[in-house]
């Protein structure tokens, strides 16, 4: 599932791809101010970097520390891949996105030298280097996999940690489910941010961007907002904007003619999405913490070895 607006093009197949990206995090991205915050002081050691570990020679001193590594990590559909496009943006800075379908199409087999690529590529334009759903790659030791699969895995995970420590830039991984992170690469982060389900006033501000004013209502449309943002307590971004893919047919279906959005289409898609919830699927950070079965299910898509 593609959600990140760039990633809906169809040609950006290639996991070395250079991505212009088209938000940023001022204008783009609903962020709690804590998550806010820690962007900030990011953004802020980013931009003073050069300062710092090269005008004033820190470097020399600290040489691991010549790299910025980010963790976005939180549940599912809160916007942690959008944040890294915007976060890319923010930083006027093009980005490279490596995503499980990078590592599906293009590493099999090669996933080591195919890293040490991504890297090349960053450093030379200096790129933002960004590793969605970073948990397969950055996962604890597979233990319950055939010993083959295993060093592989194990293999492509050296490669990254030396890569790391040789790559002067940002680096941003992402995840909803950080605990699978092992250590050696929780020590190299320099910043952890974390994704919150958003609150009332964070559910205000995602309905307001997303109830759009071209939508016909019925109602005053910040009642509306208020409303909504009420009633969907819980749900994510994502689930938001989902519920409004689901509102706004319905009331076209109802009534072509003279279409409006009333109250009750929106109040039945967010109750469709919390049945959704509660019967259909298992939420991914859930499913991942079950057992080490999805690590080693993901490890084994990463390889292209499936049953
Ligand atoms: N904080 C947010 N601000 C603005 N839009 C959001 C936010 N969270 C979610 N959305 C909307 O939901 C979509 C999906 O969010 P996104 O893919 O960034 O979530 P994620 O945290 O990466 O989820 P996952 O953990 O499943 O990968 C976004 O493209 C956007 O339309
Ligand atoms: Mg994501």
């Amino acid at each position: 599932m593609t959600d990140s607006p760039s990633q809906e093009n169809p040609s950006s197949n290639s996991p070395h791809e250079l991505r212009q990206p088209r938000i940023t995090l001022e204008n783009d991205v609903v962020l709690a101010p804590e998550t806010r915050r820690m962007f900030e002081e990011a953004i802020g050691a980013m931009r003073h970097h050069k300062t710092i570990y090269t005008d004033w020679g820190f470097g020399d001193v600290d040489p691991m520390g010549r790299n910025m590594i980010l963790n976005l990590y939180g549940p599912p559909g809160t916007g942690k891949t959008l944040a890294a496009e915007a976060l890319a943006g923010t930083l006027k800075r093009q980005y490279i996105h490596i995503g499980i379908s990078e590592l599906e199409s293009k590493y099999v087999g090669d996933t080591a030298k195919n890293i040490t690529a991504a890297f090349e590529s960053a450093a030379a334009e200096g790129a933002l280097l960004f590793f969605d759903e970073a948990d397969t790659l950055l996962g604890a030791r597979l233990s319950s996999v055939t010993q083959g699969i295993d060093n592989e895995i194990n293999a492509m995970r050296s490669t990254l940690l030396i890569e790391l420590e040789r790559f002067n830039g940002v680096v941003v991984f992402a995840t909803n489910f950080a605990k699978n992170y092992d250590n050696a690469f929780v020590s190299r982060i320099r910043y952890h941010i974390e994704f919150k389900l958003p609150d009332f006033e964070g559910r205000k501000q995602l309905w307001n961007r997303l109830l759009v004013m071209g939508v016909p209502l019925e109602e005053d449309r910040t009642l509306i907002i208020d409303r909504s943002a009420a009633a969907s307590d819980g749900l994510s971004g994502r689930e938001i904007r989902t519920v409004l893919r689901t509102a706004f047919p319905r009331a076209l279906v109802e009534n072509p003619q003279e279409p409006r959005v009333l109250w009750v289409h929106l109040e039945s898609a967010i109750a469709d999405v919390r049945a959704a919830n509660r019967n259909v699927g298992s939420r991914r950070h859930e499913a991942a913490s079950n057992s080490n079965s999805a690590n080693v299910d993901a490890g084994r898509r990463m390889l292209g070895i499936s049953d």
